[in-house]
C-alpha cells in the first residue's frame, strides 16, 4: 500500500501472522503486533524478577495508555475508563443510569449480543427495550430509529460498525438526532475504533465501549469506555468501588468522594499487563496514523468486494464507503458459510469468519493485495 510508505516502522515486520496465514479475520480476534508482544514480555520479566518493585512505573505505562486512548477515540485522558470488555462498557452504562419505570431504551436488530443484553435486562426494572428493524439492504433508517423513540425514550444503543454485515451506521445523524430529543447517545465501537478516527467528544456521544482485541490489535479482555464528562453527574455508583474513589490509598476512608474522571467507575485493582498492552498496539496504530489505516483498509475492502462480486458472490455490505469500514460479507444461496470458513483455513491458511449466514472478510491495515487475491483465488466459484 503506497501510502504506507511513510510509516516509521516496518509494517509487515510487526505482523510475523502474515508469514503464516493470510489473516483477514480482524473482525474476530486479532493477532498482536511483536511491540505489544515485546510490552507484555517486559511487563512479565518485571513482575517475576521484581514483584511490584516498579509499581510507579507500571502506574505510569496506564497513564500512557490513557493518553493513546484518548487520541484513539477523540477525547481527553480523563474521560477514558479501562472496561474488561465492551459488554463491561455497556453494562456500566446501563448500571449507572437512573432509570424510572416506564422508560425505554431503543436498538437495532441484530445487534452483537455485548449490545442487546444489558439493555434487555433492564426489564427487571421495568425499562422497555424496543429494538428497529434491519432494512432489506441491511442498513438502519433513521426516520425508522427516531419513529421508535417517545417522550420516555431515555438511550440509544448502536453500533459504530454492525458486526455482520460490515455496515456503518450514520453516527452523526444518530448523535444530533438523540440531541435534539434529549436522549443518552451509546455506541458500540468495537469494529470501528482501530480502523477509523473518531472524535468522540466533537461528534456528542454519551458512552463508545469497545475491547481491544479487534481492529485495536490488542489482547482480548481489556478495553475502553468513553464517557462524556457531563453525563458523570447525573450517573449513580453502584458500578464504583474502591479504585474508583478519589485516594484510593486513603483505605479506611471510606466515605470519601470518588474521582471526578470516568476513571471512578474502575471499581478494583487494574489489569496493568493488559492496559499496557494495550497501549503498546495503540501506539502503533497512532504511529501509523488512523487517516491512513483508514485509506489502507478501505483499499483491500474495495478490491474484496469487486472480486468477490466477480465472483458472482451477493455483497451485503454497502458500496459507499461512506457506510462501510473494515468489514465486507457476502453470500451465495445455499452457502454453509461455516464450513468454506474452515475449509479456507484448513487447506489454504486463509482466516476469515462465517456470521449470519454471511462470509465475512476483514483485512487490516498491514495486509497486502496479494493477500486478498490468494483469498479470491480460494473462494468456492
Ligand atoms: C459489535 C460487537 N460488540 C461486541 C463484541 C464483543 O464484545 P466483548 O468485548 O464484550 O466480548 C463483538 C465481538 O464480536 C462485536 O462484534
Amino acid at each position: 500500500m503506497s501510502d504506507l510508505t511513510q510509516t516509521p516502522f516496518d509494517v509487515r515486520a510487526e505482523f510475523p501472522i502474515t508469514e503464516q496465514y493470510a489473516f483477514l479475520n480482524h473482525a474476530s480476534v486479532s493477532p498482536i503486533p511483536l511491540t505489544t508482544q515485546t510490552a507484555i514480555t517486559e511487563f512479565a520479566r518485571d513482575a517475576a524478577e521484581e514483584g511490584p518493585a516498579n509499581y510507579v512505573g507500571w502506574l505510569h505505562s496506564m497513564a500512557l495508555t490513557r493518553q493513546a486512548a484518548g487520541q484513539v477515540v477523540g477525547c481527553a485522558p480523563e474521560d477514558i475508563c479501562f472496561v474488561k470488555s465492551t459488554n463491561h462498557g455497556a453494562l456500566i452504562a446501563a448500571n449507572s443510569i437512573n432509570w424510572r419505570e416506564g422508560d425505554n431504551v431503543v436498538g437495532l436488530q441484530h445487534e452483537f449480543p455485548a449490545n442487546m443484553v444489558p439493555w434487555h435486562n433492564l426489564r427487571e426494572r421495568g425499562v422497555e427495550f424496543r429494538t428497529v428493524p434491519e432494512r432489506g439492504d441491511y442498513t438502519y433508517s433513521i426516520d425508522a430509529i427516531a419513529a421508535q423513540m417517545d417522550s420516555r425514550t431515555r438511550l440509544l444503543a448502536v453500533s459504530w460498525v454492525e458486526y455482520s454485515t460490515g455496515v456503518r451506521n450514520d453516527i452523526a445523524a444518530l448523535a444530533q438526532l438523540c440531541r435534539d430529543r434529549g436522549v443518552i447517545f451509546f455506541i458500540d465501537g468495537i469494529q470501528g475504533l482501530g480502523v477509523m478516527p473518531l472524535n468522540a467528544e466533537a461528534l456528542g456521544a454519551d458512552f463508545v465501549t469497545a475491547d481491544g482485541h479487534k481492529w485495536m490489535l490488542a489482547p482480548e479482555g481489556c478495553g475502553v469506555l468513553y464517557v462524556r464528562r457531563e453525563r458523570l453527574a447525573e450517573m449513580n455508583l453502584s458500578m464504583t468501588g474502591w479504585c474508583g474513589l478519589r485516594n484510593p490509598q486513603a483505605y479506611d476512608d471510606y466515605l470519601q468522594p470518588v474521582k471526578d474522571t470516568a476513571a471512578r467507575f474502575e471499581e478494583g485493582s487494574h489489569n496493568l499487563l493488559a492496559i499496557t498492552a494495550l497501549g503498546a498496539s495503540l501506539r502503533l496504530l497512532l504511529a501509523a496514523s488512523l487517516e491512513k489505516v483508514h485509506g489502507s483498509v478501505e483499499e483491500l475492502v474495495t478490491r474484496t468486494m469487486d472480486g468477490v462480486r466477480r465472483l458472482g458472490y451477493t455483497v451485503a455490505t454497502p458500496a459507499d464507503p461512506a457506510q462501510r469500514a473494515g468489514i465486507v460479507s457476502f453470500t451465495r444461496e445455499g452457502m454453509d458459510v461455516e464450513a468454506v470458513a474452515r475449509g479456507l483455513m484448513a487447506d489454504h491458511k486463509i482466516s476469515i469468519a462465517g456470521r449470519r449466514g454471511f462470509l465475512r472478510v476483514s483485512p487490516h491495515f498491514y495486509n497486502n493485495e496479494e493477500e486478498i487475491d490468494r483469498l479470491l483465488e480460494a473462494l468456492p466459484r
